[in-house]
């Protein structure tokens, strides 16, 4: 299986684009960590369909992806196509922004945190999550299977937690609390359902997601 790009890798997968066990541990993280947007004004950066966003009690919720297809697929009132590493918007727009499962589809952290930092307001939120180290280094990939059930692996890069909390602290991002997402009864119904209750076992306490809160400086 040869890897794809990102553009290429969510345009087929869009349209069977679902919850799994890694972004279920990722919004049971967000429910845990995060602030809740009631009231604020939200950016959910690499948003995909929006799904996180749509029907959020935010005073504000905008979405921005990079993928036109996942945009379209989607369900979100207020989401535009954008890169997250060059967002369009002005300093200080945002109270809190969640940027979820997308920093490993990008080499370089840095123009992400800064951008991250640039459009929240001092003493504003993000809440950041990404594919954990120690799940590629167990030997996870993420593949998926297109419409025609063809399996596909796309290009990602492995951030260790060091690495976030640096880069953000570099962009005036500072370390309020971090958690790792283990593999454990919460998500078994997904191996269950897809007959294979095998690697749940061979998974069972495996850390596959981190998950951070940072606070810009005032
Ligand atoms: C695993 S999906 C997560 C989507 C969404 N955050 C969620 O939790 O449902 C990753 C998303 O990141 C998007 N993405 C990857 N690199 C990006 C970039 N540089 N700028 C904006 N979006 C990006 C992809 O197009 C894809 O929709």
């Amino acid at each position: 299986v040869s890897a794809l790009g990102v553009r290429e890798a969510y345009r087929l997968w869009a349209s069977t684009y679902s919850e799994n066990a890694v972004t279920s541990l990722d919004e049971e993280l967000a429910a845990a960590m995060s602030p809740s947007p009631r009231g604020l004004r939200l950016l959910d950066a690499g948003c995909g369909t929006g799904r996180r966003v749509a029907g959020s009690d935010a005073a504000l919720a905008i979405g921005v992806d990079v993928s036109q297809e996942m945009l379209n697929a989607g369900v979100a009132p207020c989401a535009a196509a954008a890169d997250i590493v060059a967002l369009p918007f002005a300093d200080g727009e945002f109270d809190l922004v969640w940027c979820r499962l997308v920093l490993s589809y990008v080499a370089q952290l840095e123009n992400a945190y800064q951008e991250f930092a640039r459009v929240l307001r001092p003493g504003g939120q993000l809440f950041v999550s990404d594919f954990h180290p120690d799940a590629v280094a167990a030997g996870h990939k993420r593949t998926f299977r297109d419409t025609n059930g063809e399996l596909h692996e796309v290009l990602h890069f492995v951030h260790p937690a060091e690495r976030h909390v640096g880069t953000a602290a570099r962009a005036g991002l500072s370390l309020v609390t971090s958690r790792d997402g283990k593999v454990g009864e919460s998500v078994r119904s997904f191996y269950d359902s897809a007959g294979r209750s095998d690697l749940y076992e061979r998974d069972r306490g495996l850390k596959v997601v981190a998950a951070f809160l940072f606070e810009r400086s005032t």
